[in-house]
């Protein structure tokens, strides 16, 4: 990476304009991420999200280790030209997705053990490993190996919530690896930035002992993790109110898998510069738009005859069509509610296509309106409208 700079900062709340250098090109934060796990945003093609102004999107270490693999895409020199998209990637760093795998895998001080979910091989992902594959990847942005420390032990009827010790327990675990992480960068003399990951479960007390032992190992930037794993949002409020602030004022934060358009704006208010989450792509999927006025399940029958677009006020491709286009009456418009409940019904593509390019359009509008009000001095008007708006309802 090459620089971090503040470009202006609220004084009713913690949140910051700023400008992130990256070996790629340069992100305007605060900022949402859009999640290509297997080198693909499900659904836009890149040039869609160039035109949607996305300035950076996320990969999967994970995933892209498991197929096609790293000697594919070394032969493209990395994951940009493989998946055609010109600007800057983040990597996930393989910690979160293995966590998901359950019974599948043991973790030891070394690392990780498990068997592939796809063909059955044995994997054995370390530290090491991670950084050596997103370095393989050319990641503008990559994660240290960590534990994602969940919300519950076992599973929900079972388990318990973790304790203190369990929590303490992975926090430290995590620490270990950010340092093998970045001994392992800077051994492979890898020229992008490497981020370390906050943990410590639900407990402030852990979450400063992690930022400050990370803080100590003077990384480009720093994520909070283990938020938004199965805990109450009350939770997730407190942890959020308590850690991004402390991080340094003069390094980016990212926000790992969070969240919903609330989540987004309370994040920049808690001072985060950086957010990811499959909500827009996933619900895409299911049919659920985004919009400022709350969200609309297009599969609702009320729609079956609607000709008003998603969101008049939206200009994405999905709600305001093609720019210069109208029809014999004068009228320019975009796709129908009628016509979108239409492709849902019938299980057409085009249906999660035109939601994805909506959906992705909203979050990073979003991010831009807050860019804006951070700019103007106006953030505490703009958060109060925005949560004004999305309890008004379609
Ligand atoms: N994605 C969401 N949460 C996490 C986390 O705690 N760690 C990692 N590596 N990825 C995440
Ligand atoms: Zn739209």
């Amino acid at each position: 990476m090459l620089s971090f700079e503040l470009l202006a900062t609220d004084p009713t709340s913690h949140a910051r304009r700023g400008r992130l250098r990256l070996t790629h090109g340069v992100v305007e934060t605060p900022i949402f991420m859009p999640v290509g796990t297997y080198g693909t945003v499900k659904g836009v093609t890149p040039r869609s999200l160039l035109e949607m102004g996305a300035q950076i999107i996320l990969g999967n270490t994970f995933h892209l280790w498991l197929r096609p693999g790293l000697e594919v895409i070394r032969a493209f020199g990395g994951l940009h030209r493989f998946e055609q998209w010109p600007r800057p990637i983040l990597t996930d760093s393989g910690g979160f997705q293995v966590w998901s795998l359950g019974a599948m895998r043991r973790i030891t001080e070394e690392g990780v053990h498990f068997a592939s979910p796809v063909n059955g091989d044995r994997l054995f992902l370390s530290p090491e490993v991670s950084i050596q594959i997103q370095t393989a990847l050319d990641s503008d942005i990559v994660m240290q190996l960590d534990e994602c420390t969940p919300y519950w032990q076992g599973d929900k009827t079972s388990g318990h919530v973790t304790t203190e010790a369990e929590a303490r327990a992975s926090m430290e675990l995590s620490l270990r690896w950010a340092r093998r992480s970045k001994a392992e960068f800077e051994r492979l003399g890898n020229r992008n930035a490497l981020f370390g990951i906050v943990q410590g479960g639900m407990f402030e007390h852990l979450r400063q002992e992690s930022l400050e032992a990370l803080v100590e190992l003077d990384l480009p930037g720093y994520a909070i993790g283990g938020v938004s794993v199965g805990e109450p949002k009350e939770d997730m409020r407190r942890i959020l109110a308590h850690t991004p602030h402390r991080l340094p004022a003069h390094k980016p934060r990212y926000l790992m898998g969070v969240g919903t358009p609330e989540d987004l704006v309370e994040g920049v208010a808690c001072g985060v510069d950086m957010f990811d989450c499959v909500m827009p792509t996933r619900n895409a999927r299911n049919g659920t738009y985004f919009t400022r006025y709350g969200d609309l399940k297009i599969r609702n029958a009320r729609h079956k005859a609607d000709p008003r677009p998603i969101d008049p006020s939206c200009t994405c491709y999905a709600c305001a069509g093609i720019s210069g286009v109208s029809w014999n009456d004068g009228g320019r418009d975009g796709f129908s509610r009628a016509y979108l409940h239409h492709l849902d019904r019938c299980g057409e593509m085009l249906g999660p296509m035109l939601a994805t390019i909506h959906n992705l359009h909203y979050y990073l509008n979003l991010m831009r309106e807050i860019r804006a009000a951070l700019e103007a001095g106006t953030f505490a008007a703009f958060r109060q409208r925005f949560a004004a708006e999305r309890a008004a309802g379609v």
